[in-house]
């Protein structure tokens, strides 16, 4: 029979394959979580060659009844791309790091270990079984309908969470300035920098150190940047960019814009335009965030950043935007115009001038 209920056996199998493959699409999340937790890349890194699996289950602790397990929990991890087989001798082979688990070793500056179990921390995972009744009910957003308040205001009242929040964040600002320091020309011809809702530093950190003659200062809530150790070129002011926000020849804004729905951006974009000199004088906003839909993206590139979007609307009410959504936003809080540059992975440069 080459039919069933109308549709080709053939087509039938790979459509419910196709469902089968997203509804267990969890599991590539918790399997990385795992690796992560038990310390695999870092086994692995450390073993200097490749490493056979009862050698990578001693020095994981896993006992030997558990190394079968053990196996099929590498076997999706060797099919994701997370790890790949080498020969070891004539009989054996074994786990070797591949980019992606390269950064995933623990200790570098570009470690994203932090990522993986902070983005699957259960604080931030249970919202999305919120999604279908937060969408039909009157919840800000699903994590304040799992919660029972918004994203910062549990933050404020659970510490281990805020570190939790600040090391997700710090962590992405430290392989973005390390990137940033080869970006010599988008600092050309400025002193001063002011970093808006710039956490506790991380990238003004960078910024300063790769170009010392800028002074650079952090803005952020004044609970998050109380008692942070200044520099000469480092100051630190706590204060909410609603209000004002200090001046200087330039504004930088990463990853802050996507938190917000589009009127409090055009408040924002517009205390950054009252911060900065005027177009001939030098002054710029340097947005670092996301653009959605650049025909460029490849399919992989475009679902991340769909993911970004999605993960915007349950954490924070916010989204992140299309080229068009920006420059709307860019023209109402009275720029003229604007420059983007696909250049750090699913992040964008944009410059924005009065
Ligand atoms: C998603 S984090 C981005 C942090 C940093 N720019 C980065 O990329 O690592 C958003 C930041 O905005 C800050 N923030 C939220 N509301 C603010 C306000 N009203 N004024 C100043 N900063 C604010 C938060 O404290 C947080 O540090």
């Amino acid at each position: 029979m080459d039919h069933i209920n109308g549709q080709g056996r053939s087509e039938l199998f790979e459509a419910q394959s196709f469902i089968y493959k997203h509804v267990f699409s969890f599991m590539d999340s918790m399997s990385l979580k795992c690796a992560v937790q038990l310390g695999i890349p870092d086994a692995i890194h450390n073993h200097n060659q490749p490493i056979t699996l009862p050698e990578l289950a001693s020095a994981i602790q896993v006992p030997p009844e558990k190394t079968s397990r053990l196996h099929q929990l590498m076997r999706l991890l060797v099919h994701s791309g997370f790890f790949a087989m080498q020969k070891v001798d004539e009989n054996q082979e074994g786990y070797v790091l591949t980019p992606p688990s390269r950064l995933l070793v623990k200790g570098n500056a570009t470690s994203l270990a932090p990522i993986v179990l902070g983005m699957l921390d259960p604080v931030l995972v249970t919202p999305w079984h919120f999604l279908g009744s937060w969408l039909q009910g009157s919840s800000l957003t699903a994590f304040e309908a799992a919660h029972g308040m918004d994203l910062w205001n549990y933050g404020n009242q659970n510490p281990e969470f805020f570190s939790l929040i600040g090391e997700i964040m710090a962590t992405d600002s430290r392989m973005m300035s390390l990137a940033i320091r080869e970006c010599k020309e988008i600092f050309e011809g400025l002193s001063s920098l002011v970093d808006v809702g710039g956490g506790t530093g991380t990238m003004a950190r960078g910024i300063c150190e790769a170009f010392p003659h800028l002074k650079c200062t952090v803005l952020d809530l004044p609970q998050v940047v109380a008692n942070l150790p200044k520099s000469e070129n480092l100051d630190y002011v706590g204060g909410d960019m609603f209000q004002s926000i200090p001046s200087a020849d330039a504004i930088f804004i990463k990853s802050v814009l996507h938190n917000w729905g589009d009127e409090d951006c055009v408040k924002i974009l517009k205390r950054c335009r009252e911060a900065i000199p005027s177009s001939a004088e030098g002054g710029k906003v340097i947005i670092i965030d996301l653009v959605l839909s650049n025909k460029k993206d490849e399919h992989e590139l475009a679902k991340t950043k769909l993911f970004n979007d999605m993960m915007m609307m349950v954490l924070v009410a916010g989204k992140e935007r299309c080229e068009e959504e920006w420059e709307k936003l860019f023209l109402e809080a009275g720029f003229s115009h604007y420059k983007i540059t696909p250049r750090f992975g699913v992040l964008s440069l944009i410059e924005v001038y009065p």
